[in-house]
């Protein structure tokens, strides 16, 4: 189906539009004059719709916040969301942010992008309104096990590489290994990072073959390490959490994977997200990476450290963790995103700097001074 062509379609939907990158794409659409159906598990949740239902007061478009859980998709809870829609947003995935709601599991992680995604897509063929669907994977998706590039070889990603795009005979020999230093066997699906991947990648994939089908278009983003600005304490998780952490002194790092941050603007994502409902030159399948704009915004841990201690002389930025070497990985730029959607981005030094003061002024981290 062709593109939209602005708020004058018809209303859209978002869901996960309480998160960190679905409130600002929210902001984003309304800013543009959109009306919005805003899709969280609990409209009652002051902490993640106070920021939402301010916006209405901005314009001039507006949003109406409305209870649904994606682990009830396939029953058609979002069958009347969707109806008149011109165009779904699915940004929504249940990663276990929010632990109010249970632990996380990999099954529940995999099920959580999955297996919710085809009862969303199910609503968005009902509705008979749709004419596109954008969707948010991950650079997971695109960088994880089985893809075109091995962890450390300084590969860069491209936006046509799948994770798990090898030479497969089944789903468990795709995601199955041997450790190159111990030889053992490893299961991978049966790992939360690798649910996590799994789960995106055959979500994109159902995806597009449904979008072939129906005739609805497709389009995604595959985002790599989020910053950017919070707007609510409930956005102070994931990576920008980790920034709140080496704001306090603490080393935020120790333990996860090292590897490059590899940044973008939570700002440019809804920018992009927005520019994907109206691009004509997006289609059925259209992915687009959106990472760092060039080798800039490739930070190795000890660069993040250091970037972030120029811009705060005052603040002891991760006390005395000296990071050991960062792995010369994941490579990946936003290249097609501007090109072809036309997206402009933030430089490193303001998303950090808007992560960092709105970690301050609305998550409440103090940091810890020199
Ligand atoms: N942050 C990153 O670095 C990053 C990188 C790549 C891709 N992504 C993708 O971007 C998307 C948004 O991530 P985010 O960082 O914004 O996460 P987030 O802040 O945790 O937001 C998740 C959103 O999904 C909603 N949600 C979670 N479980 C749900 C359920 N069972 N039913 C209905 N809604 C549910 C949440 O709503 P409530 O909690 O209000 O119900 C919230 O609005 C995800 O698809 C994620 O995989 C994120």
């Amino acid at each position: 189906m062709p593109h939209i062509s602005g708020p004058a379609d018809g209303p859209v939907a978002v869901t996960g539009a309480s998160g960190y990158i679905g409130a600002q794409l929210v902001k984003n659409l309304i800013s543009d004059g959109y009306t919005v159906r805003g899709c969280v598990r609990d409209a009652t949740r002051q902490d993640k719709v106070g920021y939402l239902n301010a916006l209405n007061d901005q314009g001039p478009g507006s949003i109406e916040i409305l209870s649904r859980d994606l682990f009830q998709a396939a029953d058609g809870v979002y069958d009347d969301v969707f109806q008149g829609c011109s165009v779904v947003f699915h940004v929504a995935a249940d990663l276990g942010t929010d632990p109010t709601y249970g632990d996380r599991s990999p099954q529940r992680t995999f099920d959580g992008c999955m297996t919710t995604t085809t009862g969303v897509l199910d609503s968005c063929a009902k509705a008979g309104s749709v004419q596109r669907v954008v969707y948010t994977s991950s650079l997971a998706a695109v960088a994880g096990l089985g893809s075109g590039g091995a962890p450390g070889d300084g590969y860069e990603y491209q936006d046509d590489d799948w994770a798990g795009a090898g030479p497969y005979e089944t789903i468990e020999h795709r995601w199955t290994v041997t450790s190159p230093r111990t030889g053992e066997l490893r299961k991978l699906w049966t790992l939360e990072r690798q649910a996590y991947a799994m789960g995106k990648v055959e979500a994109e994939q159902y995806a597009y073959k449904w979008g072939a089908e129906t005739g609805i278009d497709v389009v995604t983003c595959n985002p790599c390490h989020v910053l950017g600005p919070l707007m609510g304490k409930a956005h102070n998780t994931t990576w920008q959490q980790r920034i709140g952490q080496m704001l306090q002194g603490e080393n935020g790092h120790e333990g996860r994977g090292n590897i490059l941050w590899n940044i973008i603007d939570n700002r440019d994502i809804a920018e992009s997200q927005r520019l994907m409902a109206v691009s004509d030159v997006a289609t059925n399948g259209s992915r687009y990476i959106l990472a760092a704009t060039e080798a800039s915004g490739e930070l190795t841990v000890q660069q993040l450290i250091d970037t972030l201690q120029q811009i705060y002389p005052d603040t002891d930025i991760a006390g005395d963790y000296a990071p050991p070497p960062t792995a010369d990985t994941p490579h990946a730029k936003s290249t097609k995103a501007i090109r072809e959607l036309g997206l402009t981005t933030h430089s490193v030094r303001d998303t950090l700097t808007a992560t960092v003061d709105s970690l301050i002024s609305v998550a409440g981290i103090v940091p810890k001074a020199r």
